[in-house]
């Protein structure tokens, strides 16, 4: 998967999970600023995942506290989404469900702005959910994410793109996953060229069980199908946010 335009890999590493999430929440908050100084409107794709459930409830605390004249128009930030889980749109395992807890019901985003990924509700397949989710980001994207925010697996999987699993090699923009290894087992994930397209990649990843994913991902000649998270770098910059846990083998 290396491409020629690839710039290396930036590595920051913080204390713990909550330094992590303090940090990169505050690098997304100057980085949305500075999109929207000139009249931007960026477009932004969220994750699941513990980590990111506290960087989302770290954004939501700066925006509350926010009197610096510097924060962010929520209401002028596009939403998606790197993976979902294709379940009932209650359900507390959608990555939606998380992020609007913690973060997009707080802070003043425009819900036309907001473009979760289809639910069993919305969608008749996580193959159908998955075509409709492409066409959306067709017609309303703009061709490229500002940010990518990805967690971590132990097993190196990034989105919902697992070691070994066909949709590795798929290049449409969204595509279903079944059996995945990870509960549940019925998931939307956009594919690595779509998440290539990406101005930046942020790997967000905490724990000592991520240490071993995290070298395998960092080392030269990984295999993509042998560590997904290998496959995905920004077409300008690609961060690995990590804490000292999963920092420890590198
Ligand atoms: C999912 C998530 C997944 C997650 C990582 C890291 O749908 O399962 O999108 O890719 O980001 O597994 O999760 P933690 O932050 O909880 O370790």
């Amino acid at each position: 998967m290396s491409e020629t335009h690839e710039p290396e890999p930036r590595i920051e590493v913080h204390e713990d999970r909550d330094d992590l999430a303090v940090a990169v929440a505050g690098e997304l908050v100057a980085r949305l600023v500075d999109a929207q100084a000139d009249g931007g409107v960026p477009q932004i794709a969220l994750t699941g995942g513990s980590v990111a459930d506290a960087v989302h409830r770290e954004l939501t605390r700066l925006t509350e506290e926010s009197e610096t004249g510097g924060e962010v128009d929520w209401s002028r930030v596009v939403i998606w989404w790197g993976d979902e889980r294709f379940v009932e749109p209650a359900s507390p395992d959608r990555n939606e469900r998380q992020a609007r807890e913690a973060f997009l019901d707080q802070v003043d985003v425009d819900p036309a702005h907001v473009h979760p990924m289809p639910s069993t509700e919305s969608a008749e397949s996580a193959e159908a959910g998955a075509a409709a989710y492409a066409e959306e980001l067709r017609t309303q994207g703009s061709g490229a994410f500002e940010i990518v925010m990805l967690g971590l697996g132990p097993d190196a999987h990034v989105a919902s793109l697992f070691p070994g699993y066909p949709q590795l090699d798929l290049d449409d923009v969204a595509v279903a996953v079944h059996d995945s290894p990870k509960p549940p087992p019925e998931r939307i994930t956009l594919t690595l060229p779509c998440l290539n397209r990406a101005r930046s990649v942020w790997f967000v990843v905490s724990g000592d069980d991520k240490a071993d994913a995290v070298a395998l991902a960092m080392a030269d000649g990984t295999d993509v199908h042998d560590a997904p998270a290998a496959g995905v770098s920004g077409q300008e910059e690609t961060i690995w946010f990590l804490d000292r846990a999963a920092a420890s083998r590198l």
